[in-house]
């Protein structure tokens, strides 16, 4: 019989769950307590941290996601453009963590970040460089398809699925700005909405930042219908 409690991975931890997650080497890339100059240091650095993996996801999904509507295979690509957004909420909801510290304390902390900026953050930046990729193949499938943006919503139930890839790619966007206008309360809330972050950054232009969209033309064509509506209305009448 085969005894369940004995690890059969390779690997030197004493479970499979910890060889698997490789949690020995995952617990150890946080501050010892010995290294904190306050204890709060855990909770920026598992919040920064996780936040992270979270877009790792996400930019890989999202990546994966480009691959295949190039290729045509949308319905697969609608999958993993689903879970890079569930990403992006849970970066936002994170953002609640940093909230329950004391600004006044979390100066100590900000001593010790050095020149480090959330401009540097690999996940971040790598998610901005997948998905103007993301829109290009979006483009070229409605091209192929003889549509304009517009044609894709007025037409959108002969075109199921570009109409919800569109809807898939503004879902991104907004979960993006939404994650870009709840950071701008965080920080105004933490450290100021008047000052200049650790990398000479003020803080008034991530307030700026906010209205960034990486789809412009999904969010354009609003207008369009809003416009081509009010036209055909006034043609009726
Ligand atoms: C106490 C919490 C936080 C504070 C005070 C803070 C502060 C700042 C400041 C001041 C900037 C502007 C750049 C600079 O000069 O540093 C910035 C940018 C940024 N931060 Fe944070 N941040 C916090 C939490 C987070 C978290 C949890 C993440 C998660 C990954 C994050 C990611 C980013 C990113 C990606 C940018 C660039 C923004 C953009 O391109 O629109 N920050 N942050």
């Amino acid at each position: 019989m085969e005894d369940y409690s004995q690890p059969v991975l390779a690997g030197d931890a004493a479970s499979d769950y910890e060889r698997y997650l490789n949690t020995e080497e995952l617990l150890k890339l946080q501050k010892t307590a010995d290294e904190w100059v306050h204890r709060d240091e855990l909770l920026f650095q598992v919040t920064h941290q996780s936040s992270e993996l979270w877009l790792k996801l996400a930019w890989n999904d999202a990546d994966e996601a480009a691959r295949l509507v190039e290729e045509g295979d949308v319905q697969a690509a609608l999958r993993l453009l689903d879970r890079a957004a569930l990403c992006i909420r849970f970066l936002v909801q994170q953002l609640d963590m940093l909230e329950r510290m004391s600004p006044w304390e979390y100066q100590e902390i900000r001593k010790v970040l050095g020149h480090g900026s959330g401009f540097d953050s690999p996940g971040w930046n790598e998610l901005r460089k997948v998905l103007p990729r993301l829109g290009q193949a979006f483009h070229a499938a409605r091209r192929a398809e003889g549509l304009s943006v517009r044609d894709v919503y007025v037409r959108g139930r002969e075109h199921e699925d570009l109409y919800r890839l569109a809807e898939a790619l503004i879902e991104l966007d907004e979960q993006a700005q939404l994650w870009r206008m709840r950071h701008y309360q965080t920080v105004a809330r933490v450290i100021g909405d008047k000052v200049v972050g650790t990398q000479g950054t003020p803080v008034e232009l991530l307030g700026r930042l906010i209205t960034k969209t990486s789809f412009p033309e999904l969010w354009e064509v609003r207008n369009d219908l809003t416009a081509l509506s009010k036209e055909e209305d006034a043609g009726e009448g």
